[in-house]
Parts: structure tokens; sequence; C-alpha cells
């Protein structure tokens, strides 16, 4: 067997992302927990991961030791402003120990400041749905900045703002449960304009800071090239999740396929490129499913799908979106903070990992400015409307004893972030079905 080895550049980041309501357990305050007890969701968040009670140190260990040496978690808004006139310091002082345990493991710490949930005070003044949460975001991002500082800085405001909107106002999974596409426009259009203040706000405290957002990417293809029904679908899809929130950093104006929206300050405001990328989709033309605005979602036979049927092993779709990002942002660090797949047995993991990991080598040897890669995740965490059904984890949870164990997908990536690239060694080892195609000849 041939010795060969896939190099990535010196200094790259290789780590983990996690979110706060999927680990910390015991986020009572949130739209999430409420969403979750009116029974919206496969399951509760509970305990979670446990982290609130102080398992980050022992899950940090483990990424420690796996060889990563950076790691994107997200704070809780609803812990750190339990109402809108207090502000809870120990929390805050429960982040400045996770960030210092990072520091002290030799990770560097990237960290999200909202990742889907929203304090239930926000919530009760329409959340999203007005321009008001500007100043509010502003303002929590100031309080959080100031403190944690000296801990960390780069910093994404917040992450996938396009499933936000899509979501929770189209596609009625997320709180608040509405379909309602204008309103939609007006929450994304307010997501853009709270990352804008968010983003100037981090400059004025941390002048040397990195700032972006984490958009998810989900290229699509029609079913049917020949089908003009296919076709319009798979464009409303794609230009409404992929490309609307972009257009607004990159031009100043919201373009969606249903409406523009002047965003002016929003031009501009990132420092790299976040890229969160899972899966492509190919869409059909669907008149039964409105709420996914009649397209319906199809793997083509033979594809190398997960076993919940939510994303497929689809590495090229991960090359091109990294192409659609240097060729939308020429001179911006491209870092990839989210990629994984939800596989319990571990069964397709080391296959997709040594696969997109591949992909991002090929288009690093175009000279692309890729800094960072994120699995997602370290350790299975609570999956959002899927409840505990997805396990992304290189760790496994047993959520009734909180015991991890570790997948043999771990050892595949400790081997990459150790070797800072990829092996033909750790391909034979732990994906051999996918050597030939990754160390051909
Ligand atoms: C989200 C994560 C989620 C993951 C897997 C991403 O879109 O940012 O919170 O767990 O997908 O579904």
């Amino acid at each position: 067997m041939p010795t060969a080895k896939y190099s990535f550049p010196k200094g790259f980041l290789w780590g983990t992302a996690t979110a706060s309501h999927q680990v910390e357990g015991g986020n009572t305050n949130n739209n999430w927990f409420q969403w979750e007890q009116e029974g919206h969701t496969a399951h509760k968040s509970g305990l979670a991961g446990d982290w609130w009670s102080g398992r980050w140190q022992e899950d940090f260990d483990r990424a420690a030791q796996a060889g990563q040496n950076t790691h994107r978690f997200s704070v809780e808004w609803s812990r750190i402003q339990p109402a809108p006139d207090r502000w809870d310091e120990d929390a805050l002082d429960h982040y400045r120990s996770m960030l210092r345990g990072l520091h002290e493991r030799n990770i560097t710490p990237m960290v999200t400041l909202h990742h889907f949930t929203d304090p239930l005070w926000l919530t009760d003044l329409h959340g999203w749905e007005t321009d008001a949460v500007v100043p509010l975001f502003e303002k929590f991002t100031c309080k959080v900045v100031e403190t944690l500082r000296e801990y960390c800085n780069l910093w994404c405001t917040i992450n996938e703002p396009n499933a936000y909107a899509l979501l929770g106002y189209v596609r009625g999974l997320f709180p608040p449960g509405k379909f309602d596409l204008k309103l939609s426009i007006k929450v994304h259009a307010n997501l853009a304009r709270a990352h804008a203040a968010a983003y100037r706000t981090i400059h004025r405290i941390q002048p040397e800071a990195r700032v972006g957002y984490a958009l998810n990417f989900r290229p699509q293809q029609p079913a049917h090239r020949w089908s003009p029904l296919d076709r319009l679908v798979r464009n409303i899809q794609f230009e409404g999740i992929n490309l609307a929130f972009p257009s607004a950093v990159s031009s100043g104006v919201m373009r969606t396929p249903f409406g523009r929206v002047a965003l002016p300050e929003v031009r501009g405001t990132q420092d790299y490129f976040g890229l969160n990328y899972y899966t492509t989709n190919t869409v059909a033309f669907d008149l039964r499913n409105r709420s996914s605005l009649f397209a319906s979602s199809i793997y083509p036979p033979g594809t190398d799908v997960a076993d919940g049927g939510m994303n497929a092993n689809i590495p090229e779709g991960f090359f091109n979106a990294i192409k659609w990002a240097v060729r939308t942002y020429p001179n911006l660090p491209i870092l990839v903070t989210e990629n994984g797949i939800e596989d319990a047995t571990d069964r397709l993991r080391p296959r997709y990992l040594a696969q997109h990991v591949h992909a991002m080598w090929q288009a690093v040897n175009f000279n692309w400015p890729i800094r960072a890669y994120y699995h997602w995740t370290l350790v299975d965490n609570f999956e959002w409307e899927r409840g505990w059904t997805q396990r992304f984890g290189l760790w496994a949870l047993d959520t009734e004893t909180q015991q991890r164990t570790k997948r043999p997908s771990a050892d595949l990536y400790a081997a990459i972030c150790k070797a800072n690239g990829l092996t033909s060694e750790a391909v034979e080892r732990y994906c051999p079905e996918v050597f030939s195609k990754l160390f051909p000849g």
C-alpha cells in the first residue's frame, strides 16, 4: 500500500463546533425550552451533555488529547441576560472559565453569540420580527465582548441566520413555527441588521477581532434538468436559502426570490466567510409540499445517505460550496464553521470525514484561503426538533448516564488533526472502502 499524505498549510485550525442549548442542559429560560414543553420536538433537551455542571472540562480534555487546536462554542443569551434589565455575572464567569479551559489546553476559541435560541423575554417582545431586536442584540454583544475579550478574538455573530428564518418562519420546524414568507424576510433582514451592528460593536471594543457569521450553504440541484418546474423550485430554494444573507453582506441589498430589502449598513461586515456545509439536495417540484415551497428533496438512488435520511455523503458538493465562497468573496479567508453527519453506528462517518477533508484539501491546493475546519460535533448533542434521534458526535453520549463512548471516527479525526492532513494509513485503517478513490494508482 503506498504511503501518501494530503497535507494542509502550517497553522491550519482543526476542531469541533458545539452550541449552548445542544450541550449545556437545564436551559429553561429560552424559546427552545418552551418549544420542547409544547411537544414540538422528538425529545426534550434535559441535561443535554451536562456542560453547565462542568462536563465541558472532560470533553475539552477529549478534544485536546485528540489533537484539536480550536473549538467553536456558543454563549447562551438567556443565561447571560435572564431579563432585559439584568446581567448574570455567574453565567459570564462560567464562559470565562470555559475560555480559560480552552487556552490551558492550547485550543483556540471561537465564540458564537447566537445559535438559534432566544431568551423568553425577547420572544415576548416578538423576537426577531421587529427592528427592536437590533439594539438589544447589540447591547448583549457589547456586554459579552467587553467581558470576554481577554480570552477570545474570533467571533461568529449569528449561526445560520438563513436556517433560523427558514425553519422558524416557513418550514414551521423551529419556534415560533410560523408559515409567513413576508415575516420570514423581515426576520432574515433583522438578523442581518443585528449581525452588522454586532460586527461594528465588536470591532469598536476589540479592533483586532475577526468577526463573521456562519451560513448554512446547501447546494441544490433539480431532480430533472429537463423539467422547468424542478428548475424553478430549485432556483427558489437555492436563492432563498443560500444567497439572500450573503447578498446583503456583499451589496447592502438582501435579494430574495420574493423581494428585496435595502440594508446598506450590512455591506462589508465580515472578516472571514463562515461556511456550514452538510450535504447537497436534489429537489423536485411537489404540489403537496407547501411548507417546503413546493419542493421535495430526494436523494437519487445510489446516494450514500445517513440512516436518518437527512444528510448524505456528497463531498463534491463541499468542494463546490467552497468554490462558490471563493468566487463570491475572493479576498476573504474561509472558515468551515460546521461539517458533519448523523450516524449513530459510525458506519458512514469515517468515509464522510475522509472524503470531505480530501475535498477541502483539493480546494486548499488551488491556493484558496481555507484556514479552519470545525467538525460537527464533539459529543452527541440535542438535535433540535429531532431530539436525540440524530447522533452527530465523534463520541457517543448515553443521556441516562452521561457516559461518553469514543466512535472510530474520533480516532480518524485525531489522526487528521495530529498529522495536519489525511494520510493513506488513516484511510486504509478507518475507511478502506474509499481507499482507491482517495489514493488511486
Ligand atoms: C446547526 C446545528 C445542528 C447541525 C446538524 C446545523 O445546521 O448549526 O445546530 O446541530 O446543523 O443538524
